[in-house]
């Protein structure tokens, strides 16, 4: 049952945004007047079954984000952590942060997805709950390939066997923090949570995901962030 977990929820932002461009970093963008960080904030604060939230931010931003905090008056950030060179070193930041009990289940989901719903949650949370590790996924709509590195097309994959991986994730805290120890201990970056539990041998549960759910990532994905909003989608 959702209700007698404890679920608490890493945001990692403590990236510098180099595909966007720019000087401030993507997560601190303005749309409708408010960071984007503040939206994704917002967002999980608003829900009942997030208990708590632990953020990382860049070095020289963590008094700028715990300003940002108490402006926004957000409630349940229990800490803002400093971040490191990758996303993972971020999460293990704030996953090192966690005690036992404090959390259940961890959400780990990205600062620069500020469209992140409450049935998402919810849904990633109950497969978590019963498969120990959950992600959502969106099916691809184009045609995908796998390319030589010369410029040609190697092969076509089966578009029934792949799948668009977003954020929020979630997992048995145990779990995740036995996959981020052995990670960290052996240095293995992945690029996204689960596939650290995969390492382990782990497996992990998809639910559909939400192809509004956008990683806000290049300069065109913030003119879609900023439309989304403006037809009313960031409404709760
Ligand atoms: N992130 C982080 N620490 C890092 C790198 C990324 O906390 N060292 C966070 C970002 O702030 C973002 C999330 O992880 O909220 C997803 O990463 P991504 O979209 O790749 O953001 P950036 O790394 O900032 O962007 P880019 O890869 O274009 O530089
Ligand atoms: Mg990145």
């Amino acid at each position: 049952m959702l209700n007698d977990k404890r679920i608490a929820a890493i945001v990692p932002a403590a990236g510098k945004g180099e595909r966007m461009g720019g000087k401030i970093a993507k997560q601190f963008l303005e749309i409708n007047g408010k960071p984007v960080l503040i939206h994704t904030l917002e967002k999980l604060s608003s829900m009942p079954e997030v208990d708590l939230i632990v953020v990382a931010a860049g070095e020289g931003e963590i008094d700028a984000v715990k300003a940002m905090i108490v402006t926004y008056r957000l409630q349940k950030i229990k800490d803002v952590v400093v971040g490191g060179g990758h996303r993972q070193d971020s999460v293990w930041n704030c996953l090192r942060h966690l005690t036992e009990s404090e959390a259940d289940i961890v959400l780990v989901h990205d600062a620069v997805r500020p469209f992140i719903s409450r049935e998402l949650v919810i849904a990633v949370c109950n497969a978590a709950i019963e498969w120990n590790a959950a992600i959502p996924v969106v099916r691809p709509k184009d045609t995908l390939k796998t390319l030589n590195g010369g410029g040609f097309v190697l092969t076509t994959l089966d578009r029934d066997a792949v799948a668009v991986v977003q954020t929020p994730q979630a997992f048995q805290f145990s779990l995740l923090r036995r996959a981020y120890l052995r990670a960290m201990e052996e240095k293995f970056y992945g690029t996204d949570d689960a596939s650290l539990v995969e390492r382990c041998g782990g497996r992990v549960k998809v639910v559909d995901g939400d192809h509004s759910n956008i990683k806000i990532t290049t300069p065109g994905d913030l003119v879609l962030a900023q439309q989304l909003m403006g037809r009313g989608e960031m409404s709760r």
